[in-house]
């Protein structure tokens, strides 16, 4: 069956390995499977929900858009747009915004962790984000997000409002009721520095991630600088549970390989940590330089990436006005 994708990424600076092996990789599987209509959306709406500054928005913007195509995503087979210049996403977050509850927003997670001790100071922008979320999906009548794991919430947010707004208006199955594409394994790839935080943008040591603008020479000595603990390499798979660095480094072995955290546990038992960091690093090396690589050739060539999101815009502007046109009359807008 022919799946409509949509999924956007911030624009936000320092797309990393997390990124690429939770969202990035699955776009690109996707992309290739002439059977899919795939739509990939810089989301620069939702970037400004936390401070920015206007000068690296654009830059980030642009490397945004070349890492896609770095990675592999065809500019020609799937639309790469930004968010802001396809004015039905601010219109229809705001009608959403009508259909959504406050309950519903108040339960989101994602919130609580940004906003952090100080929720009055946190923008509005920030609380209502899941929302500009919805309508990105919902204007294309997308079938299939995909996504990592900390946006299974606001997925199912998503699934919630075009269900309300169908019942609401009576307009059965008018908008499409998106299902997640959430990679069964390593889904969330952890911090290099402490397993049990999310590899992220945000985070203040570089050395907690690995850039994919990183070259082979970072990428070897964040690996070599990345945390485990004092014991050999698992015997078992059951250890992983206690050994939360152990099991982020052997599942990002395993999600560059194609093979089972099993598998992965079984080749390295009982080795020393060392050992499976030089093979580990060669992996990361094989897979990130020739994008990082490509990513820097394609930021020397502003014009491609704006011609890229241009066309992006047109086309996605053709999908996303008639939507919103359609969503304007069952309100009862005249
Ligand atoms: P963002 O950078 O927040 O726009 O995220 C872009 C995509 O990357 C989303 O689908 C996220 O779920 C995914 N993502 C971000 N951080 C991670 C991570 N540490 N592990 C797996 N997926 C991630
Ligand atoms: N909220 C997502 C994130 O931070 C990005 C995003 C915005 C998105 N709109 C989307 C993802 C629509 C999928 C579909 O990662």
């Amino acid at each position: 069956m022919s799946k409509k994708i949509f999924s956007g990424v911030q624009p936000t600076g320092n797309l990393h390995l997390g990124n690429y092996l939770g969202a990035i990789k699955n776009f690109v599987d996707l992309n290739n499977d002439n059977d899919n209509e795939c739509i990939f959306c810089v989301v620069d709406l939702h970037a400004i929900t936390t401070k920015q500054n206007p000068k690296e928005l654009k830059n980030n913007i642009r490397e945004t858009v070349a890492t896609f195509v770095a990675s592999g995503i065809d500019p020609k087979k799937s639309i790469i747009f930004n968010q802001s210049r396809v004015s039905a996403h601010s219109e229809g977050a705001w009608i959403l915004s009508c259909v959504a509850r406050m309950g519903w927003l108040n339960r989101m997670t994602q919130f609580k962790e940004k906003a952090g001790k100080d929720k009055e100071k946190a923008s509005i922008g920030l609380y209502s984000y899941p929302v500009l979320m919805a309508a990105d999906i919902l204007l294309y009548d997308a079938t299939h997000v995909p996504v990592g794991d900390d946006q299974k919430q606001h997925l199912e947010l998503c699934r919630d409002i075009a269900q309300k707004f169908n019942n609401d208006f009576e307009v059965d199955n008018f908008l499409q009721v998106p299902e997640p594409l959430i990679q069964k394994d390593f889904s969330r790839i952890m911090s290099l520095k402490d397993g049990s935080k999310k590899m992220s943008k945000s985070e203040l040591s570089d050395f907690s991630r690995i850039n994919l603008t990183d070259d082979r020479d970072q990428i070897m000595n964040k690996i070599k600088k990345a945390k485990t603990d004092p014991l050999p390499m698992p015997q078992d798979i059951k250890e992983l549970d206690e050994r939360l660095e152990a099991k982020n480094l052997l599942g990002i072995y395993s999600s560059l390989t194609n093979s089972t955290l099993k598998d992965s546990v079984e080749i390295f038992a009982g080795k020393n940590f060392s050992e499976f960091k030089e093979i580990l690093a060669d992996q990361l090396i094989n897979k990130i330089e020739p994008i990082s690589q490509e990513i820097k050739k394609l930021l020397g060539d502003k014009k491609y990436l704006d011609k890229i999101l241009l066309d992006g815009v047109e086309k996605a502007n053709l999908i996303a006005s008639k939507k919103i046109e359609r969503i304007k009359e069952i309100v009862g807008f005249l």
